[in-house]
């Protein structure tokens, strides 16, 4: 008799705790979905979401926790920050289906090609809100048209019918918040950017300052300029003048029962359906289906999927510490070094510093921490970018090269960007060499703007190799 009530308590007190140990709580920035809803919630958003997969006794998880919460208050508006808690047995089906295997598990969702159908991926980068946050941002589509001068006739007459905005700024790149503004207006307003340097773009509309915003309502050329603040949300009502945004989701069907946590006709139909789902999560509902388990039971059943910390995790965190605290770029001492990795006729962009017999001088030093600051924000972002590596003056390459392409200056530091598969170089014309211009020379490159000049072939050395990486290009 006093055992079957221990056991009964035990039953109680564990479904209770499975319930109230949601790491989230109700009122945080956190969405939290259960599996029934991902699909509407989820997939069929038009925004890029980020979704973790946790269990609430899981350490990992809960030292997560708070970085996640700041990267969900830093995304507001610009991306979704969701959790599942894959505990409760409403989401066991998901989370197995999902291929969940350890916690937390933080996946990457943004819309496909087809609507409902998205791209899902790992995330793999650190477990810090900073990370999240460029990754996150990074991941975001871009409708965004870029427009040019000469382009600029031609985008109007094409949109003549509907309304249309455009952003004037100095960069180069479109930002998170403008990617998300174009997707909320999708189909409403025809989103573009133009660069501060399209000149007569910028005088035909009078933009003294960048960033600018104006909007161009359907069948008028008045563009009403907008004197707000560059945030999403006062961009968002600016833009409503012309239609409401989209919904961020689909709105939940009329006839969905309400009842959040016992809808076992709905979960049991869910677990036939993912059948599936892995061994681990099979016996996670075997152990909390019995209820004489008792809830240390249950937590060392479940304990080793617990995710370890990703060993190439720890790496990361040491390079980027390394790069903060001396900022320093590989360097290619041997001629065979530069011709294996940036000259030969497979090797793709490559910027390289080649610097002066004097490291030390001032515009070298400065180039190579430009250079290291750019590259260490895009390995946090983990976008690909290309490899930047420096040249000692005493690799005789280096002599070649400038010689070659007839740099002037040898005392100088020189920057060159070099694609050996399509024999092209462009050079850095600046005199200051800051991260700032340096920056958007880098982006001009990515961008593939600006003129660029054909690389001797005497510079390709025959070296075939294997197999060069493709870096990622724009
Ligand atoms: C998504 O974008 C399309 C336009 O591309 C729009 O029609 C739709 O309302 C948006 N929202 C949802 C939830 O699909």
């Amino acid at each position: 008799m006093v055992r079957s009530t221990t056991l009964v308590a035990a039953a109680a007190a564990l479904s209770l705790h499975a319930h109230a140990e949601s790491l989230y709580s109700k009122k945080s920035a956190v969405v939290q979905i259960t599996g029934p809803e991902y699909d509407r919630v989820i997939a069929k958003s038009n925004y890029t979401s980020i979704l973790e997969f946790y269990a609430p006794w899981c350490g990992h998880c809960k030292n997560l926790q708070p970085q996640y919460e700041k990267a969900a208050k830093s995304l507001a508006g610009i991306a979704k920050v969701a959790a599942v808690n894959c505990d409760e047995e409403i989401n066991k089906p998901f989370c197995g289906k999902m291929g969940v295997q350890g916690f937390p598990t933080l996946k990457i969702i943004r819309p496909g090609k087809k609507p409902g159908k998205p791209t899902v991926e790992e995330y793999q980068g650190q477990r810090q809100a900073k990370a999240i946050v460029d990754i996150v941002k990074d991941k975001i589509p871009n409708i965004v048209k870029r427009i040019t001068d000469p382009k600029l006739d031609d985008w109007l007459e094409e949109n003549k019918e509907s309304a249309k905005a455009i952003l004037f700024s100095d960069k180069g790149l479109v930002s998170a918040t403008l990617r998300t503004l174009a997707i909320d207006f999708a189909g409403i307003v025809n989103v573009a950017q133009i660069r501060k340097t399209e000149a007569a773009a910028v005088e035909k509309y009078g933009i003294t300052a960048f960033p600018s915003l104006i909007l161009i309502p359907a069948g008028s050329s008045e563009p009403i300029k907008y004197d707000g603040e560059i945030n999403k949300e006062s961009m968002v009502k600016f833009l409503s003048q012309i239609a409401p945004p989209n919904p961020d989701c689909p709105a939940p069907k009329a006839k969905k029962p309400k009842a959040k946590k016992d809808d076992k006709s709905k979960e049991s139909k869910a677990s036939s359906k993912f059948s599936k789902a892995s061994a681990s999560h099979k016996s996670d509902e075997a152990s909390s289906a019995a209820t004489s388990a008792a809830h240390e039971t249950l937590e060392e059943a479940t304990k080793p999927t617990e995710s370890p910390t990703p060993e190439d995790f720890v790496e990361d965190t040491k390079i980027s510490e390394e790069i903060e605290t001396k900022p320093s770029l590989l360097s290619l001492v041997e001629s065979s070094d530069l011709q294996a990795s940036c000259l030969n006729e497979k090797s793709t962009t490559c910027i390289l510093a080649l610097l002066p017999k004097d490291e030390t001088s001032e515009a070298a030093t400065k180039a190579v921490a430009s250079l290291a600051s750019i590259h260490k924000k895009h390995d946090v972002r983990q976008t690909n970018l290309f490899p930047f590596f420096s040249v000692p003056a005493t690799n005789p390459l280096s002599a070649t090269i400038i010689t070659e392409l007839s740099l002037d200056n040898a005392e100088q530091v020189h920057l060159i960007a070099v694609h050996g598969k399509r024999a092209w170089y462009k050079k850095y014309t600046g005199k200051a060499f800051d991260a700032t211009s340096v920056e958007q020379w880098v982006d001009g490159i990515r961008m593939g703007e600006g003129t660029k000049e054909r690389l001797p072939e005497s510079l390709l050395g025959s070296t075939k190799k294997e197999d060069t990486p493709e870096h990622g290009e724009l």
